[in-house]
């Protein structure tokens, strides 16, 4: 009989059937996050697509984790699976499960983070250890004024140096009251870039 070491995924959930094209739901701490149920359900909807969830502490806030039909992945988890040598390192397994990773949304303050470098969370982690040779969405979302600052071009320039492709974020009226550029990419939008 197999323990649990010797299935593989048995610790994560991480089962990757063959045929199966797994994409990896990166979400941060923007409101849009409001949108993480509808993204994943479309997503579902896609011919052998399975999901997963990987989401920062603050983009908790936005969304019910009871209307999200796949596992969601946070940081206590990468902590919690790790306890001995022998075992896991979730933010690998993660990249090593997904064929594509999609960061939606991609608030501007983990946007600085990856243009940068900086790993302090499993989102992050992921990023930081990500195959370059997989595709990496990222959908911006953020107030107008922040999309505005300078800085947000150069390290939306930077992520695409990387050879991440972004879904660019459009012109509504916002949240915060607020019009104009800052607003994630419809959900529809994402799940036909992700189809293609
Ligand atoms: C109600 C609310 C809405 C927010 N919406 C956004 C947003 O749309 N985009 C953004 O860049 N930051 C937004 N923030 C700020 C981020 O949540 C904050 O920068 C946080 O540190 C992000 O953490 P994370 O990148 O680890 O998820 C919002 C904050 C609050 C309280």
């Amino acid at each position: 009989m197999q323990t649990d070491e010797q299935v593989p995924g048995s610790k994560t959930g991480l089962f990757k059937p063959s045929g199966t094209f797994c994409v990896l739901v990166g979400v941060t701490g923007s409101v849009a996050a409001l949108k993480l149920p509808q993204l994943v359900s479309q997503l579902l909807q896609l011919p052998q697509v399975d999901v997963r969830v990987v989401t920062t502490e603050h983009a908790q806030h936005f969304y019910d984790p009871s209307e999200v039909s796949v596992k969601i992945y946070s940081d206590n988890d990468e902590w919690e699976l790790w306890t001995q040598r022998s075992d896991p390192v979730l933010h690998i397994e993660l990249r090593r499960w997904a064929d594509l990773f999609v960061i939606a949304p991609l608030d501007a303050n983990t946007l600085g983070k990856v243009a940068s470098g900086i790993c302090d969370n499993l989102l992050t982690c992921v990023v930081r250890a990500w195959d370059t040779s997989r595709p990496l969405l990222f959908c911006p979302a953020m107030n107008t004024a922040m999309w505005k600052h300078p800085i947000t071009a150069q390290q939306v320039s930077r992520l695409k140096e990387f050879g991440y492709v972004e879904v660019p974020c459009i012109s509504k009226k916002l949240v915060c009251g607020d019009e104009g550029k800052g607003a994630m990419a419809e959900v529809s939008t994402i799940v036909s870039v992700v189809e293609h």
